[in-house]
């Protein structure tokens, strides 16, 4: 047996509608392969793959970190200070690759909002966490991959690697504050890890083995990372592709950070991260009146239902961050999925959503995409005629990966803030 519990009949859904319902059904899981680590299934136990009951615990305990105080800290304070200390220096040379400035920056974030010590890292540390969180984003790519054994090797390695170089310090230091709570004056920090660590033997969420904190750790770290960064590059992309037919789009983003969101959440909806996410029936059930026999394969196709003309009219596939879309219909469209699964880091990434009618109200988040966005315009960034883009079609197919790049070089006219 592979990756997949069962040989079943593969169902794939499209229209908007049919892929939200889908998103909402609770007899299709992300389960795939049952078993454990040391067999072989590197994402064993971890939330992204668990169903149920289960599921529901840790989503519980996780979501804590993405309370509006928490996220509004991560914005005001944690992206300005992040920016402030790397982006001037990641884009102070002459030709720039866009691709690894937005992972090193998502990689700084990541490691203080998830519980890695880096206090003032060095140039080769980010490096170093980038490169390993590349191989931690092969733990999802088992499914789609043209060479599973590979992929699950490298992603072995990288994980192994992780807990090296990064977690086990990290652990250690708050394992030990955990322990003298109470009578130390430092407490431990409010992170991810931590939190994990503190509820490690509470009933129901399974955590008590050090290789699943690890594993859940590195899916929040290759959920905000793998994700965000394409996604500001993507926004680049078509602020080139705009910029060229109306020069002032680039007035608008730095004056007005409203329109920064709509322009990332339009990107979103264009160029979804996960376009294709695929369910397992646990039991006999039906989408869009289709019945689905337990043990089929069940194909979300994201990036079709977000072009659904039924939805967002008949400009459907045009990039328009200006476009009206209906009541109760994300901006993003179901680039963050929808529901048990849905993504615990949108309004970290998207910010809250905006209504229809664009009012912004004192306590709304534009999110860490948007914000890192602005700055970037906001330094004059401009293609490189001499060197294209390179998409990333390592993993899978070329048409499934079309949101994600290799490199993306740049020139940038003000490496510093004016
Ligand atoms: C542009 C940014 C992002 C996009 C487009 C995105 C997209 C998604 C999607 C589509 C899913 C659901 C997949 C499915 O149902 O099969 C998901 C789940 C998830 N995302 Fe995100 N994500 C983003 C940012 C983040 C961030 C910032 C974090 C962490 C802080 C994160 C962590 C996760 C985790 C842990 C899950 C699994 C949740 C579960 O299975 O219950 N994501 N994401």
């Amino acid at each position: 047996m592979d990756v997949f519990q069962e040989p079943g009949t593969r169902f794939e859904f499209d229209t908007y509608d049919d892929v939200r319902h889908g998103f909402f059904d609770p007899d299709l899981s992300r389960t795939f392969d049952r078993r454990p680590f040391e067999a072989g299934n590197v994402r064993h136990g971890v939330v992204s793959t668990a169903h149920g009951e289960l599921h529901r615990a840790r989503r519980r305990l996780e979501n804590r970190q993405f309370r509006a105080e928490a996220l509004r800290s991560d914005e005001v304070e944690l992206a300005p200070r992040v920016i402030d200390e790397w982006l001037d220096t990641l884009l102070d040379r002459e030709a720039v690759d866009l691709s690894r400035v937005a992972h090193l920056l998502n990689a700084a974030v990541s490691a203080r909002r998830f519980g890695i010590d880096l206090d003032r890292p060095s140039l080769e540390e980010l490096t170093l966490l980038d490169a390993e969180l590349d191989g931690l984003a092969q733990m999802s790519g088992i499914i789609d991959s043209k060479d599973p054994e590979r992929t699950r090797e490298i992603a072995r390695t990288a994980l192994a690697d992780f807990e090296r170089d990064f977690v086990r310090a990290a652990r250690e230091r708050r394992a030990g504050l955990i322990a003298q709570r109470g009578t130390e004056i430092e407490q431990p920090p409010d992170d991810l890890l931590t939190m994990l660590l503190l509820h490690r033997h509470d009933p129901g969420l399974e955590l008590d083995d050090d290789g699943l904190i690890v594993r859940e750790l590195a899916t929040y770290f290759v959920g905000g990372t793998s994700t965000t960064a394409p996604t500001l590059v993507n926004a680049t992309d078509f602020l080139f592709l705009s910029a060229d037919r109306d020069p002032s789009v680039r007035s608008r983003i730095v004056d007005d950070l409203a329109f920064a969101q709509r322009f990332v959440h339009e990107t979103l909806r264009l160029r979804p991260l996960t376009p294709k996410p695929k369910r397992y029936a646990e039991a006999d059930t039906s989408v869009g009146g289709r019945a689905i026999p337990r043990g089929s394969v069940v194909v979300l196709d994201i990036a079709r239902a977000n072009v659904d003309p039924r939805v967002f009219g008949p400009t459907a596939n045009d990039f328009d961050p200006d476009r009206e879309v209906p009541h109760g219909v994300f901006r993003w469209g179901l680039s963050f999925g929808a529901g048990a699964h849905q993504c615990p880091g949108r309004s970290l990434a998207g910010g809250f959503p905006l209504s229809g009618d664009r009012t912004i109200t004192d306590d709304h988040l534009f999110g860490l995409i948007a914000v890192m966005f602005r700055e970037i315009v906001r330094r004059g960034v401009r293609r490189d005629p001499e060197r294209a883009p390179e998409r990333d079609t390592r993993r899978d197919t070329p048409t499934e990966r079309f949101s994600r790049w290799l490199s993306y070089p740049v020139l940038v006219d003000a490496p510093s803030r004016p």
